[in-house]
């Protein structure tokens, strides 16, 4: 069933565990997941980013997330919006029938331009009188993603601060954080860490330098109240840049947040775990493996059935992971 978002984020508070939230575009992700969920008895949010909409069409999509729910009827459902970009985008995605929006009062309308806290209260406070009166949820945004190292967010198209960004930026003020939920009301708050979304998070692996879990205990201990989100939290598998390199790929040596590192955060308030890049991931090496291996396959439906196993293996362990699993 299609439930909201803040139900969902209240039961994983209560019970300790996060929710993996991944992106979907098309039928195999949407597939990946349901069946990662129904087969571990995990409650789901599937999140739709305007790259997305503009990828699949909107109807489609809104139909996807729907098909979902009536295929898997036992399986909790949240339909997000990832990264609104302004409070009329959130209200068409609430007019299309989602259950949560996220006002990402952190950057402009550009979805590129770093904005300044009032601009962000503003923004988000509108949205959130709009959404809890459809009651629809709202996740907002709190500091820019980066990376500690380079001050750069690293996404070349879709969402991120484009220029250089300071360390004020990129982690969030707890006394900040706190004053923009007591302002806004919203349900739950994205921070920043020093993650960024895309494959090229870190150039070596995380140290509590370039990845502050610190910060996340912080910002929980000031506001324990309030969930927390994790953007920009794919793992990058080292064993899918493999598959990918050694079939014909060419990705540079990178590395993603931990899993570790994000049941940590699950201990101090983190509730809501964002992921597309893995799936990208896994998918690529999927199909990359399929036809290298399989040279005379031509029917789309066997590499795109191993892009959904590849998928829902991944899915399935961050849904072990986070302790969602058993939780639907
Ligand atoms: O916000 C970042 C998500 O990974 C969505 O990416 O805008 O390319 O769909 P996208
Ligand atoms: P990744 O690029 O790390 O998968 O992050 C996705 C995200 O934060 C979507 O909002
Ligand atoms: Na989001
Ligand atoms: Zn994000």
């Amino acid at each position: 069933a299609l439930i909201s978002m803040r139900q969902m984020l209240d039961h994983a508070a209560e019970h300790g565990y996060g929710i993996p939230a991944f992106n979907v575009n098309n039928l195999e992700q949407m597939r990946a997941i349901m069946e990662a969920a129904d087969q571990t008895d995990s409650p789901v949010i599937i999140q739709a980013s305007a790259g997305a909409r503009k990828y699949a069409g909107a109807p489609f999509l809104r139909h996807l997330i729907l098909a979902a729910v009536e295929e898997f009827p036992h399986i909790p459902v949240a339909m997000h919006q990832d990264h609104g970009t302004s409070p009329g985008v959130c209200q068409r995605s609430i007019q299309l029938g989602f259950s949560s929006v996220m006002m990402d009062g952190s950057l402009g309308e550009d979805g590129k331009t770093p904005m300044d806290y009032d601009y962000n209260v503003d923004v988000t406070r509108r949205t959130v009188e709009m959404a809890h009166a459809c009651g629809v949820s709202v996740e907002g945004e709190l500091g820019c993603l980066g990376s500690l190292e380079t001050g750069m967010a690293g996404e070349e198209d879709g969402i991120g601060a484009e220029g250089k960004l300071d360390r004020e930026q990129l982690l969030t003020d707890p006394e900040e954080a706190a004053a923009f939920v007591k302002a806004t009301h919203v349900d739950a708050l994205a921070i920043a860490i020093g993650t960024s979304h895309g494959a090229y998070k870190f150039t070596r692996p995380p140290t509590g330098e370039t990845l502050s879990i610190q910060r996340i205990k912080e910002i929980h201990a000031r506001i324990p109240d309030t969930h927390l989100v994790m953007h920009g939290s794919s793992s990058v598998p080292q064993e899918w840049l493999e598959v990918i390199n050694q079939h014909g790929g060419d990705i540079p040596e990178t590395y993603g947040v931990p899993v570790s590192e994000i049941v940590e955060g699950i201990k101090h308030g983190v509730r809501k775990v964002n992921i597309d890049t893995d799936l990208r991931l896994a998918s690529t090496g999927a199909v990359r493996r399929f036809l290298a291996e399989n040279p005379s396959e031509f029917d789309p439906r066997k590499f795109l059935k191993e892009t959904v196993s590849a998928m829902r293996d991944l899915c399935i362990s961050r849904y072990e992971a986070f302790g969602a699993a058993g939780n639907a």
